[in-house]
This record gives structure tokens, sequence and C-alpha cells, in this order.
């Protein structure tokens, strides 16, 4: 079941905040409008990504500089070498809704 997670006034574009909810820690960040929601624990060394630098769709993690996308989880540069959960998103009025 989908769980609202944010609401599309918090960011702006190019901005993301981190989120804990229901036990997960969340990045969740706005690129060119759109939404996007992803486990925001780096899973190098477990730092977390919303206290790095989000630069379009990637977020680099503050502590060894891992890049990940944020529309798909995926690495973009290690030293990571797994790809972090990504959570679909609803947008439901200017609830974002994510099922986790
Ligand atoms: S903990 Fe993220 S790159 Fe090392």
């Amino acid at each position: 079941m989908a769980t609202e997670i944010a609401s599309t006034q918090d960011l702006a574009i190019g901005e993301m905040m981190g989120v804990e909810k229901d036990g997960t820690s969340l990045l969740v960040a706005n690129v060119d409008g759109s939404f996007y929601a992803i486990n925001n624990i780096c899973t190098h060394m477990r730092c977390k990504l919303s206290e790095g630098v989000l630069t379009g769709d990637t977020v680099q993690c503050p502590c060894h500089g891992s890049i990940f996308n944020v529309k798909t989880g995926a690495v973009e540069k290690g030293p990571a070498n797994s790809p972090v959960s990504s959570y679909p998103i609803e947008i439901e009025g200017d609830r974002i809704m994510a099922e986790l």
C-alpha cells in the first residue's frame, strides 16, 4: 500500500531531503519537477546520501564520493558496487506517495 512520504511543497526543483518512514530511511528528490525516492543509505559504508550533493538526477555520497542515480538507484560511480532500492512514486494532490 502506498504511504505518504512528503509533500510536493517540501521540495523545490533541484532539492532533496531525507525522510524516515516506517523504519526505512529514504531520500526524496525533485528533479526538474518530477519526484523520486530511493533508499537513503549508501551501500558502501552506510552514510546518508541525503547529506551529500544532488546534481541533476544524481546524488554523491558525502563519505567517499559514490554517485547514485536518484531515478533508478543505480551506481554511476564507485566505490559502492550495489545499487540502492528505488521506490515507485505517485502524486496525489500535493502528497508524494510511495510503495515501501
Ligand atoms: S559510504 Fe557512501 S561512498 Fe562510502
